[in-house]
């Protein structure tokens, strides 16, 4: 293989759902477009654009770290959070800046004590390596992970856990089940990420992909 080869496909990883509407919508107003992918009855999971040789597929989020590292993507768009709970071999190289929302600790006011005196507490979340990094490694609090796959806001309600660590993005989930954020872990966004060998590869082509993205969305986040 050589170096910016054109007859190389390069091949985009999605996260299915809001981000891969969102991205589409960012590389269509770059003039890569790929019609296939609109018809929503379609069960195709891979879609081609021949003309300018790139394949987009859609995964399951958490999912799409794994295609890249392994190079089955060269190219996949996540949230910093998966980044950051999937932990793997890629490189990050833009904030597209969509997509925000924080990862916090939430619960009922009550257990807002339980954090301030390094308790043995139990912690509910989706996110068991970011909770896990958050107490251990920049609270030396010792706590209890319980792994949960959705609807964690359940945890300190039903009585499974005292706290929660999840994402907070306009705090209505929190608000009607009473509770509150009581830490942020962190600020969290839409992010491009390339597998480490097609960043050498395929530099050219993926720099100007990532030069020409962050041109429009610097350019959106001014309107
Ligand atoms: C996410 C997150 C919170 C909610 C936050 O859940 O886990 O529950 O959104 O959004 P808000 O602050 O705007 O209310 P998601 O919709 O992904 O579903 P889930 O319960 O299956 O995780």
């Amino acid at each position: 293989m050589t170096s910016g080869s054109n007859d190389r496909y390069l091949t985009f990883a999605l996260g299915k759902g809001r981000l891969a509407n969102k991205t589409l919508s960012l590389l269509e107003q770059m003039g890569i477009t790929c019609e296939e992918m609109k018809d929503k009855a379609s069960r195709k999971l891979i879609f081609v654009n021949e003309e300018l040789k790139l394949k987009f597929f859609l995964a399951k989020g958490s999912d799409v770290p794994t295609y890249v590292e392994y190079g089955a993507a060269d190219i996949g768009v996540i949230g910093k959070d998966t980044i950051l709970e999937e932990n793997r071999r890629v490189y990050e190289v833009l904030d597209l800046g969509f997509g925000k929302c924080r990862m916090c600790v939430c619960g009922p006011e009550s257990a807002r004590e339980l954090l301030q005196h390094h308790e043995m507490i139990r912690v509910a979340s989706k996110y068991p390596n970011i909770a896990k990094d958050y107490f251990y490694n920049k609270k030396h609090q010792t706590v209890d992970i319980i792994k949960l796959n959705g609807s964690v806001e359940l945890g300190p309600i039903v009585g499974l856990s005292d706290v929660i660590v999840d994402i907070v993005e306009t705090g209505s989930t929190l608000k009607e089940n009473g509770l509150v954020v009581l830490e942020e872990i962190c600020p969290l966004s839409a992010r491009m990420i390339v597998n480490q060998v097609s960043m050498q590869m395929e530099s050219e082509r993926i720099k100007h992909l990532i030069y020409s993205l962050r041109e429009l969305c610097a350019k959106e986040a001014t309107v």
